[in-house]
């Protein structure tokens, strides 16, 4: 087996195993894929590795930097780790956490924080503290490492990659823009997509139950909607261009 970086023609592939390793985890969203290439596409792939097995890349690795409220530096998100299935508990997994940090060690890092789960990562010494919190997190999967022996006290950010919407609320959202835009349907404020959309702040409900987009996720809007598929894409181009589109967009009514 090999480990080694990844490049840039590896970037198909590593896309495909991450989507297959996650596929049929029950806590996944399955945008761990989306995460690497945000991670990629920022330049915050700090660590990036591939485990390669006769030729064929069947596991990966990421991390990326993090910021902490207490002002200490040189930390670092572990993944997404991914084996794909038929070549789990075969060690890879193992072997790329311990490449990964044999690397950030040689890079000077200060520690390691993961949202996983103990039964697996404590056996490479991480642990949940309490003092180092993620928000929205619960506190047992947020785990960590030092590599200096002092656990930083404070609020960990991760990149904003890691802040994925699941494919049902980039849906709800192509659907407020089409249908805001082209009929100024009201939507439906109980539709647990949209309470999510309002609960992260990227939609605010008005008074007459129609829902308002915030100016920065509407500037995003392009980048949800190519990952909706073709059509509702189709649709989007066509509105863009439609001036109720543009009333909303700037916000004069
Ligand atoms: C979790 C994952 C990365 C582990 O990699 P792997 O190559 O299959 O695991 P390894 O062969 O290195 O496992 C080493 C040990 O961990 C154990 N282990 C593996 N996955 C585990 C899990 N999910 N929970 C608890 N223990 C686990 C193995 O049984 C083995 O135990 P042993 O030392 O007693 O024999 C891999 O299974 C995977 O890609 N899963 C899907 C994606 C995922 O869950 N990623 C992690 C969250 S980011």
């Amino acid at each position: 087996m090999i480990i080694r970086s990844e490049n840039t023609s590896d970037i198909e592939v590593i896309t495909d195993i991450t989507k297959a390793a996650f596929e049929d985890r029950s806590f996944s969203l399955n945008t761990e894929h989306f995460t690497i290439q945000d991670l990629r596409a920022d330049g915050a792939l700090t660590v990036s590795l591939v485990a390669e097995v006769d030729g064929r890349i069947v596991g990966y690795i990421a991390f990326s930097p993090v910021t902490i409220s207490d002002g200490t530096k040189n930390w670092y998100n572990l993944g997404p780790v991914a084996i794909v299935p038929e070549f789990q508990g075969r060690r890879i997994g193992t072997i790329l956490v311990n490449s990964g940090l044999t690397l950030l060690k040689s890079m000077s890092s200060e520690g390691i924080v993961l949202i996983g789960l103990p039964a697996y990562f404590s056996r490479f010494g991480f642990w949940s503290y309490p003092q180092l919190i993620n928000d929205g997190t619960p506190q047992e999967v947020f785990l960590a490492m030092s590599l200096t022996e002092r656990i930083p006290n404070g609020t960990v950010d991760l990149h904003k990659a890691f802040k994925q919407l699941s494919i049902i609320e980039k849906d709800a959202i192509a659907e407020v823009i089409i249908d805001y835009a082209i009929a100024g349907i009201k939507v439906d404020l109980e539709d647990p997509a949209i309470e999510s959309l309002i609960d992260k702040g990227i939609l605010s409900a008005t008074l007459d139950g129609k829902v308002m987009m915030h100016p920065s996720a509407l500037t995003e809007y392009d980048s949800y909607l190519a990952q909706v598929g073709q059509f509702r894409a189709t649709e989007m181009s066509r509105v863009h261009k439609n001036p109720i589109m543009a009333a909303i967009k700037y916000g004069s009514g």
